[in-house]
């Protein structure tokens, strides 16, 4: 049977775990897992822009011994003859062993592996999903805090629209006493759905409020996030809200010592580049940390669809 990853929910905690312990011993011993993939072939299916995401999956199949194919601008590929995403997953499923497919359309990835007959990860569904850089931002709140349940979590910016919020908070409805803190504009406060799916759902305590720095010092970890562009209907709005919260040094005085500054990436404006080098940013920790799940990630399911 093969197994896909569409939604964060779709792996258990246990099946988390056990990604992280993967993922911290290819830290400790990497070249334990370097041939672990020979001969499989990855294909990255990206329909919509992407530096890190997409270039990590490479470099994180590399790492395993495998290889890449794919393609990084759909304008180029059948789908601009009209060709069906469930289509392409079953012709891509002829070619390689593992599908990472990134999409403007919410749903695509799972249109995607009902089709397909090797796995299919969801890396980024318009505005709906990204559970890949949520396990990345679970190892990273792992290994910076040494836990990821009793802390305090602020979402800042497009909570609307971010994926990643969206996913991260999902994942972390299902540990032990994490208090939510959304901020973020009243345009862009988090979709209703997540709210009462999730949050309600689990009993999880949150609060909404516009004023990153009232909230700043019960805060441990800090996810930033930009105003997601591409999903507004008017470019009015857009500019009007894009630089509603900006991190500075300044509005971190009042932060806690051991705060851990997150953001998916790519920044705009959203954290001042005066902040990179104080030992709170962890945001690039994230990139690294990013690849090394998604060997995990890889590995897991390569084994459980029986390619490896
Ligand atoms: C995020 C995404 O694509 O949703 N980027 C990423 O994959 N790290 C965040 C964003 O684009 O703002």
């Amino acid at each position: 049977m093969k197994r896909s990853l569409i939604d964060i929910l779709d792996f258990s905690v246990e099946e988390i775990d056990e990604l992280l312990a993967t993922a911290k011993d290819m830290i400790a011993d990497p070249d334990k897992y370097a041939e672990c993939c020979k001969r499989k072939k990855l294909a990255t299916l990206f329909f919509e822009p992407s530096t890190r995401t997409r270039l990590s999956f490479e470099a994180a199949m590399l790492e395993l011994g495998g290889s890449v194919i794919g393609f990084s601008d759909a304008a180029n590929t059948s789908s601009s003859k009209g060709e069906s995403v469930s289509d392409t997953a079953k012709v891509i499923s002829c070619y390689a062993d593992i599908i990472a497919m990134r999409h403007p359309k919410e749903g695509a990835p799972l249109v995607a592996a009902n089709a397909a007959s090797i796995p299919v990860i969801n890396a980024g569904d318009g505005g709906h999903n990204h559970p890949t850089q949520t396990l990345a931002d679970l190892l990273t709140i792992d290994r910076e805090k040494g836990r990821i349940d009793n802390f305090t979590i602020g979402f800042c910016g497009d909570l609307k629209f971010g994926r990643t919020v969206h996913s991260l908070i999902s994942a972390l409805s299902r540990y032990e006493n994490v208090k939510v803190i959304l901020i973020s504009p009243h345009e862009l406060k988090l979709p209703s759905y997540v709210k009462k799916d999730i949050l309600d759902k689990n009993n999880i305590e949150y609060v909404e409020t516009t004023d990153l720095e009232a909230v700043m010092p019960e805060l441990d970890v800090l996810y930033m996030t930009r105003v997601q562009k591409e999903r507004f209907f008017n470019e009015e709005d857009y500019l009007r809200l894009k630089d509603s919260y900006i991190l500075t040094p300044q509005k971190l005085s009042n932060a806690k010592s051991d705060l851990c500054i997150m953001h998916p990436l790519p920044r705009v404006n959203e954290i001042s580049v005066a902040i990179d080098d104080d030992p709170r940013a962890c945001y690039f920790k994230q990139v690294y940390n990013a690849k090394i799940m998604r060997k995990a990630l890889i590995l897991k399911l390569l084994k459980e669809a029986g390619s490896i």
